[in-house]
């Protein structure tokens, strides 16, 4: 793990190179993911005049909302004896502290310290990071020099509903970057109908294109039921009748946060879509229970059990015990990777490639995150699916070798693969 010291100064050890996991200042990985603009809230839950403490990559900070609906993101701390600023009230464009009232614009730069002499604040001021609202979310820029433009996402600007939601996870944010298609079938049986019976899926009922990954121009591309993009460093890109992106957003080293954002079409089956989803959360389906997955993790509950209570809304509990059970941070130095985790260790070769590029002062890679193709859809106006991606994932089936044995009839998982 890397020591947390000036970023500038340190040498990293090979060690660093393939340590994502650990984000706090200074660390490799940390000033890796810091040059890419971070979702940090959701913005409808940040109203105008309201302070949020939020904690982002081990760094705590005071977002709030100017008055006139500015968000703007500043230090955890008054610089006077240190409290928290959050539990302050914000004051047209700047937030002043509670306990003997500094206040402080959006820069950070304190302006007013009404026991002190007049030309003191000038002296006083708090970090700050520029910060962007955007596809109902608030973005921030937590790293080092120039700040780089938002990137935009085209597919997402379009006509229809955007729903921006998030929630916490008790685990490193890789063990969530690196959740792969494989799992679905297992982790999820009840939420995928059709689904051969638990524990029947192997690898020959799998498409040679789920199991190949390649990298793009925006990170790296692997398919299910639907493709899944992998912007790199910590988005997911999916939907068919919907469009999601999901980012993944360290909290500290054994938590993060996901943020994501989801615009669906203006149609009168998505208008019933959508308020039955609303009904289903308004009862508590689909929110995380950490309780329930401490009980599942403990043995006291089982996860098929609660599966046919509320078929459809627990993706997050099963996802969470499969995560958490890991443990907080997975132990690199255990596991076994096969065939079918080609995704992952081009996701790590990638991620060591470029940590290792940023420590020794070399180029990196410059990602165009917005340039995945959406899947095609009859919903939606074309995007055009980009060629780059054809030779993947249309691939046919490997030709029969001769002497071998007739080839296996598609069951019928193939078959609905091969449909979606
Ligand atoms: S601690 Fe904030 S003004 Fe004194
Ligand atoms: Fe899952």
């Amino acid at each position: 793990m890397a020591v947390e010291t000036d970023a500038m100064t340190h040498r990293y050890t090979e060690e660093d190179y393939t340590d994502w996991e650990h984000t706090g200042p200074g660390t490799l990985g940390g000033r890796y993911l810091r040059r890419f603009w971070q979702p940090v809230y959701v913005a409808k839950d940040l109203k105008p005049e309201w302070a949020a403490p939020i904690k982002i990559m081990s760094e705590q900070l005071t977002l709030y909302r100017g008055a006139n609906g500015t968000p703007y993101l500043v230090g955890f701390n008054c610089a006077h004896r240190g409290t928290q600023l959050s539990i302050g009230w914000v004051e047209g464009d700047c937030i002043r502290c509670r306990y003997h009232g500094w206040m402080y614009d959006g820069t950070g730069q304190c302006v007013e310290a009404p026991l002190e002499e007049p030309s003191f604040p000038q002296k006083i001021k708090i970090k700050s990071y520029p910060v962007h609202e955007y596809l109902g979310l608030i973005f921030a820029y937590l790293g080092e020099g120039a700040t780089p433009p938002l990137p935009r996402h085209p597919g997402l600007e379009q006509e229809g509903v955007i729903e921006a939601s998030s929630f916490i996870r008790h685990c490193n944010y890789v063990q969530e970057l690196e959740n792969d298609s494989g799992h679905v079938p297992f982790t999820h049986p009840q939420n995928y109908g059709g689904l051969p019976p638990k524990g029947s899926f192997c690898l020959a009922d799998v498409l040679p294109q789920h199991l190949i990954s390649k990298e793009t121009k925006w990170g790296l591309t692997r398919s299910t039921v639907t493709e899944v993009h992998h912007v790199t460093p910590n988005t997911h890109a999916t939907g068919r009748a919907y469009r999601e992106l999901k980012w993944m957003v360290p909290i500290d080293d054994e938590s993060y946060v996901s943020l994501s954002t989801e615009l669906t079409p203006l149609t009168e089956e998505w208008d019933k879509r959508r308020e039955a989803k609303a009904e289903a959360e308004a009862k508590g389906y689909g929110r995380t229970n950490y309780d329930l997955i401490d009980s599942v993790l403990a043995g006291k509950v089982r996860l098929e059990d609660l599966d046919r209570q509320a078929p459809g809304y627990l993706i997050n509990i099963q996802d969470g015990a499969v995560q958490i059970g890991q443990g907080r941070i997975r132990d690199k130095e255990t596991g076994h990777l096969g065939r079918s985790d080609v995704f992952i260790v081009m996701l790590r070769k990638i991620k060591e490639r470029e940590q290792r590029a940023l420590a020794e002062g070399r180029p990196l890679k410059q990602w165009q995150s917005s340039a995945y193709p959406w899947p095609a859809s009859s919903t939606w106006p074309g995007i055009p699916a980009d060629p780059e991606l054809d030779d993947y994932l249309h691939l046919p089936r490997p030709a029969k070798q001769p002497g071998t044995s007739a080839a296996k009839p598609p069951s019928e998982w193939q078959r609905a693969l091969s449909r979606s």
